[in-house]
């Protein structure tokens, strides 16, 4: 008689299917193959010194893609969510104040993260395919006086491309971080961390990258670090510390490195390749090409008679619409 109760599945007697699907949306996109092939070498230990190379080689990849100097520079292992509750549970304690700009969902889900952990927050809600002007920042940010501000660059589910000059510099007069969702929009459209103030910018593999899902890049300035490591409770994740994140990705430049997680190493190499891809083509070449595409689907969508979501579409290279389908890959 077995000695197991549960018969192997007989779905898994049948071989894997996965049909070719063109996908249109921000993302997931289409991965080419040299990205594909990139993630199926074999699996090295996550300690081994190949993939500490490896890792650092992201690094820089990441300092170019955000145009940013932070040392404290790495990826997620994890989507897009990963790392908004990275630089939330991160940079907020318990009780703190934060602010949220609801333009779309992902300002309510920052939102509903920073609750979780016992944020105070409030929301400055813009108008539906609109986008919040600096005045209204500014009077909720001197009203609420909060830690950190979350605002979404790239707003995938209106469509809308957040502007964001001089907001930084409202945040940082009343004392607050300025947080940056750029999973949507990071390497489709300009976007400099470091000239524009960033302290926290994260985006994932899957959209303009190209590479599959599961890793999300992911960069601190100083002036987080200096919050951070000046908590005065630890983080209430431990996979998402950022003490043992820093340590893990080489950031803390301590001579050593402990073991924190089993980092998807396929997952790395395949974020390598694709940010590999993204140097050898250049920020300004992938910029206008995003740009020539979401010019295309928007005379497109015109064409046949509909009407754009988004107030104000695309004026410049850097405002106020974007849309990332049909990209030179598929
Ligand atoms: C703007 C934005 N932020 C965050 C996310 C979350 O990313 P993920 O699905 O990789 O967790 C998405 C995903 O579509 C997104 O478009």
């Amino acid at each position: 008689m077995s000695s197991v109760s549960v018969p192997p599945p007989k779905c898994l007697q049948k071989p894997l299917v996965v049909p070719h699907r063109y996908m249109f949306g921000p993302g997931p996109s289409n991965v080419p193959p040299r990205i594909l092939k990139a993630g199926a070498n074999p699996v090295i230990g996550h300690m081994h010194p190949e993939i500490f190379e490896i890792m650092s080689d992201i690094r820089s990849g990441i300092q170019y893609m955000f145009q940013t100097q932070n040392s404290m520079t790495f990826a997620v292992s994890g989507t897009g969510h990963a790392a908004m509750e990275c630089a939330i549970f991160n940079t907020v304690e318990g009780g703190e104040s934060v602010l949220s700009a609801v333009n779309g969902i992902w300002g309510e889900r920052a939102a509903e993260m920073a609750e979780r952990i016992g944020a105070t927050v409030n929301t400055i809600v813009a108008p539906p395919g609109g986008f919040l002007t600096n005045a209204d920042i500014e009077k909720a940010l001197s009203k609420h006086r909060p830690v950190v501000f979350f605002l979404a660059h790239g707003e995938s589910s209106t469509g809308v491309l957040h502007p964001l000059d001089g907001i930084a510099e409202l945040c940082h007069k009343y004392n607050c971080l300025f947080l940056v969702d750029s999973v949507a929009s990071m390497g489709g459209t300009p976007l400099h961390m470091d000239q524009q103030g960033i302290d926290i910018l994260y985006t994932g593999s899957q959209k303009v990258l190209n590479a599959p899902p599961g890793t999300a890049p992911i960069s601190f300035s100083e002036r987080a670090c200096q919050k951070i490591f000046s908590r005065r409770a630890k983080p209430v994740s431990f996979f998402l510390d950022l003490g043992w994140l820093a340590n893990y990705w080489g950031c803390d430049g301590k001579p050593s490195r402990l073991y924190h997680h089993t980092g998807p190493v396929t997952a790395f190499y395949s974020l390598r390749e694709s940010l590999a891809v993204l140097a050898e083509e250049g920020l300004e070449n992938s910029w206008e090409r995003h740009h020539k595409v979401a010019e295309y689907f928007h005379q497109g969508l015109e064409s046949i008679g509909l009407k754009l979501f988004v107030k104000e579409k695309v004026k410049s290279k850097t405002a106020y619409s974007y849309h990332h389908c049909c990209s030179a890959w598929i």
